[in-house]
């Protein structure tokens, strides 16, 4: 049923990728003169990754993939959507970074994984990604059980608060929730983002995009996060929240920070819009 939920997700994905990528101009090119696509936040959580084994878990595209790969590591990308996986591997090679990636739903991966022994030095995954995830016991096993001993898990997401505002900062959806929230379909929040979220400078691209997938969303509280990477073994270093987004421009208005974070405007109080985790096992 849940796996049936996250297979309706990847066609959705799917669509979305491509108008996705349809704004970020020559990819290859930006990655060959030493572009990254990462932000100080997720770097800081990650510390020096220099000639590690790292996953990176829901890799989309490969763009944050490729520019951890950039800083040494060697990286595996794991994600379910088949354009998604097939755009990264042609990134890869036309910006000349080596990478590995896996499409796979992130749960049969981890099970896969687990019987062919494979271990990582780190584990990484970085905004929008739980969301898509059915259950937060099998994630936090998942990442448990092919981390090293002593190896580190680094997290950074939208915090679950900002996720109960609609678009225009009204209260909408509760914090505590069951089950699957239906969407009409995994958006285009690049073309919602502009200039924060391309790659490098924004391209008009695929316009008034609608997804005619509809998608499947499931909200993790702080709580339920933090309480399953401890049930799984790990233990948490930091906790940290950011009264600003990278990137995404969610609602309206939003005040433009440097370094293309967006925070609520000076009208309204501050308001936590993403969390990191360092951890380890
Ligand atoms: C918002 S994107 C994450 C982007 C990421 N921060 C990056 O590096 O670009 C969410 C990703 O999760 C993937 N995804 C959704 N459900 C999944 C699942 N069950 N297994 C693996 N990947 C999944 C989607 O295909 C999508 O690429």
């Amino acid at each position: 049923m849940t796996i049936d939920l996250h297979e309706a997700n990847r066609l959705s994905w799917n669509a979305a990728t491509i108008a996705h990528n349809s704004h970020k101009g020559d990819q290859a090119a930006f990655f060959r003169s030493g572009g990254t696509t990462l932000f100080p936040e997720e770097l800081d959580l990650l510390g020096d990754i220099a000639g590690k084994e790292l996953l990176h878990l829901q890799c989309n595209a490969g763009q944050d993939s490729l520019s951890l790969a950039q800083r040494g590591a060697r990286v595996t990308g794991v994600d379910i959507s088949d354009e998604a996986i097939d755009f990264a591997k042609r990134l890869s090679a036309d910006a000349l970074i080596p990478a590995q990636f896996e499409r796979a739903d992130l749960f049969t991966w981890f099970e896969q994984a687990r019987q062919q022994h494979r271990t990582f030095d780190r584990v990484f995954a970085s905004y929008g990604t739980i969301c898509w995830l059915s259950d937060i016991d099998t994630w936090a096993r998942g990442i448990a059980s092919v981390l090293k001993p002593g190896g580190q898990f680094s997290f950074i997401e939208f915090h679950p608060f900002a996720l109960v505002f609609d678009e225009e900062w009204k209260p909408r959806y509760g914090y505590f929730k069951d089950g699957p929230i239906i969407e009409s379909g995994v958006g285009d929040y690049v073309a919602q983002s502009g200039d924060t979220l391309a790659v490098d400078t924004y391209h008009t691209g695929t316009e008034n995009f609608t997804n005619p997938h509809p998608s499947y969303e499931f909200s993790w509280g702080i709580g339920e996060v933090v309480s399953a990477l401890v049930r799984a073994g790990l233990t948490l270093d930091r906790l940290v929240e950011y009264p600003y987004m990278n990137g995404w421009r969610a609602f309206e208005p939003m005040r433009e920070l440097d370094g293309d974070r967006l925070a609520p405007p000076e009208t309204m109080p501050s308001l936590p819009l993403m969390y990191g985790i360092a951890a380890h096992k």
